[in-house]
């Protein structure tokens, strides 16, 4: 299958993305969905060590969101629930949420080139004399250096105007010299592209009726959330929060999973008093950057970005993106988890599509009737899984795999390898017994075949904090060889005290 167009495949990094991606499928945590037919681009099957890492990170964020939540401002924790709503909906949900009519990317293609690129995502540089306007990759500083010198005739950025494509008048088209392209006024205008994946209910052609793959968890949780209130002991204010697939029909997915047509969200819909929802807001700001943190993100990595005033959608009175710095947008950052004041935009275009009253009535603030504001944190569990495999990514000469990944012990696929040092019978029986006996606490691995430095070359390239090797020392003396992944230190500990051992050094 062809790379999408634009992967940082074509790009010069400090860690080469084809190396992480090529870590992916070698040891088994991504692979190119429908690979053995060629592959079909923007979606990926994730392997046995990938789901498990996906399935560790989901894990904490739920512990994080709803069996153990944050602490409040009042010193008592805050209440979020757990909902697990269908992919397909009334086609009118869409409707409401401005999905379906709305939910679209303006694109334009280069004739020339045949690529495609968002119509917000291009800069376009305007000479002050009749050099061509000059087509140019926004958020990609070494492109942008990179055609300045092949094609800005010796202009350094300050001789230039800078413009997005989306003010530039359609009849200036002309003048532009797509960012690929050796002609001038080969962009096509804007084209909308609705995202949303259409689907038909009902096995018979005549009478199927159209409907939607979700293109977000988070309306779900909306047109729920009547019937959570009514259902369970929640007041004002509280959270309902969900994980699971959605679906967009992207233009131009790429970045390895980063954009991709099927992907995991996790979100959380915060609803509260209109005059608290700052409040919450920045809460849920610091919370979140503490998530990422917690789950081993370096913080000089990750960047809050609050949104201009003009870069907020119409409702938002607040947006503020958790962004990562990939090793395709070093030296930038790229979006990891976005954080919305929504208002009360979703409630009230529920309630107005639906008929069905969505207004809270609060005992605390005298029955005061009110249509709740939302706070919404929505994360990208996939997104997030491929921050934590390039932040993982440790490229290191001095082991014999070259590599490792760094994972904190809390998302590691599994916790420690137990390797008998030759396939000979008594240190089999011996490693099988610890297995079994560590297995019940822990996500463990064993491994017997191969020789040793191989063995410890795949746990090091899949993340493993901790080997034990039993030797003949073991059957001797009772004790086993404890390897540390990134220090690859060893020391004798004995057998018996492994699983504390291994307990005390993977505790959060
Ligand atoms: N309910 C709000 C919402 O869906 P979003 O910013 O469109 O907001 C939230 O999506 C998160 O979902 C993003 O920050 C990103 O991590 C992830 N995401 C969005 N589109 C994606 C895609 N095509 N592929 C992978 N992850 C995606």
């Amino acid at each position: 299958m062809q790379p999408a167009e634009n992967t940082p495949l074509e790009q010069e990094t400090t860690i080469d993305m084809k190396d992480i991606v090529a870590l992916c499928k070698r040891r088994g945590f991504i692979f190119q969905a429908s690979d053995i037919y060629g592959g079909i681009n923007g979606f990926w099957d994730y392997g046995p060590l990938g789901t498990e890492l996906k399935n560790n990170l989901r894990d904490y964020w739920w512990k994080s969101m709803v069996t153990t939540p944050p602490i409040g401002p009042d010193g008592t924790p805050v209440q979020i629930v757990g909902l697990d709503s269908a992919i397909i909906q009334n086609p009118e949900v869409w409707v409401a949420s401005g999905h379906v009519g709305g939910f679209s990317d303006p694109m334009v293609d280069c004739r020339e080139t045949k690529k495609r690129y968002r119509a917000d995502h291009l800069i376009i540089l305007i000479p002050n004399d009749d050099t061509p306007w000059l087509a140019t990759i926004e958020d990609d500083e070494n492109f942008l250096k990179a055609r300045l010198k092949k094609v800005g005739k010796g202009k350094s950025l300050s001789d230039f105007t800078q413009k997005n494509l989306t003010e530039v008048e359609l009849t200036d088209f002309d003048k532009i010299l797509a960012p690929h392209a050796k002609t001038k006024g080969t962009l096509t205008d804007p084209k909308e592209f609705n995202l949303m994946f259409e689907t038909g209910i009902g096995a018979s052609q005549d009478d199927k009726v159209t409907a939607y793959l979700r293109g977000e968890t988070a309306q779900g949780i909306f047109i729920n959330y009547k019937n959570v209130l009514d259902s369970s002991r929640v007041k004002m204010p509280f959270g309902i929060a969900q994980v699971g697939k959605a679906f967009r029909n992207e233009v131009n997915p790429r970045n390895f999973i980063f954009r991709s047509r099927e992907f995991e969200q996790m979100e959380m819909e915060w609803f509260c008093h209109p005059d608290d929802s700052q409040k919450w807001f920045e809460f849920w700001k610091s919370e979140r950057q503490k998530f990422w943190q917690q789950v081993g993100l370096n913080q000089d990595n990750i960047l809050m970005r609050d949104h201009d005033a003009d870069e907020l959608v119409f409702y938002s009175q607040g947006t503020c993106d958790i962004e990562y710095k990939y090793p395709f947008t070093d030296p930038d950052f790229g979006e990891l988890e976005g954080i919305a004041n929504r208002g009360d935009y979703d409630l009230t275009k529920h309630q107005e599509h639906s008929k069905t009253k969505l207004e809270y009535l609060d005992p605390e603030r005298n029955n005061e009737k009110y249509i709740p504001h939302v706070i919404e944190p929505a994360a990208g569990l996939t997104r997030g899984v491929l921050a934590l495999i390039c932040e993982a990514y440790t490229v290191d000469p001095n082991r014999p795999s070259g590599v490792y990944l760094n994972f904190t012990p809390a998302m590691a696929p599994k916790k420690a390898a137990i390797l008998p040092l030759t396939a000979k019978e008594d240190h089999v029986p011996t490693a099988q017994k610890l297995y079994l006996e560590l297995r019940e606490e822990f996500a463990v691995d064993l491994d017997i075949k191969q020789n040793i430095g191989k063995r410890y070359a795949r746990q090091d390239e899949i993340g493993t904090p901790y080997c034990f090797t039993i030797d003949n020392e073991t059957i001797s003396d009772g004790t086993v060889t404890a390897r540390e992944r990134n220090t690859m230190a060893q020391e004798r500990i004995a057998l018996d005290n492994v699983a504390a051992y291994l307990r005390d050094k993977i505790k959060p």
